[in-house]
């Protein structure tokens, strides 16, 4: 990417599809060309059958391993320390099964692939799962 007036241009890339055990979440952006002090809104949309699911953002830099941003359960939003969590904020609705990661103020250290997950639900018994076509 270059720069364009002086305009730094941050790349974001979100990773699409990705299903568990009849759990999924369906990121629906591709690649995203921002520029820097723009703020970002990367869709999540899940479907599970947990009524109480976990929603995580991680964060994945080429020659890292991931890095977890925030994940809400519930009511509850928890951001990582290593985050500006002014910057990165997510919110979980159940009523239209989304969560989305908003970014503000972006820099280009936010180039990045961004993915959503559902994180497995532990209960006391453990069944398995009718297989579902997707
Ligand atoms: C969740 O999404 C629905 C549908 O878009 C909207 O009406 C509702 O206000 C949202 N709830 C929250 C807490 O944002
Ligand atoms: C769902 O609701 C949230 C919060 O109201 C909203 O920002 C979002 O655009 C809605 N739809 C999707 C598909 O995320």
């Amino acid at each position: 990417m270059n720069t364009d007036c002086g305009r730094t241009t941050v790349l974001v890339l979100v990773l699409l599809d990705l299903t568990c055990k009849g759990d999924s979440v369906k990121q629906t952006e591709g690649e995203v060309v921002a520029t820097a002090g723009e703020s970002l809104t990367l869709r999540c949309t899940y479907e599970t059958i947990s009524v109480t699911p976990t929603l995580i953002w991680y964060k994945l830099e080429e020659n890292s391993f991931p890095q977890y941003i925030l994940k809400q359960q519930t009511l509850t939003t928890y951001k990582a320390l290593d985050f500006d969590s002014s910057r990165f904020d997510a919110n979980l609705n159940k009523t239209n099964k989304s969560f989305n990661l908003k970014i503000q103020d972006l820099r280009l250290s936010d180039s990045a692939v961004y993915y959503c997950a559902l994180q497995p639900t532990v209960t006391g018994n453990t069944r398995t799962l009718p297989s579902r076509q997707g």
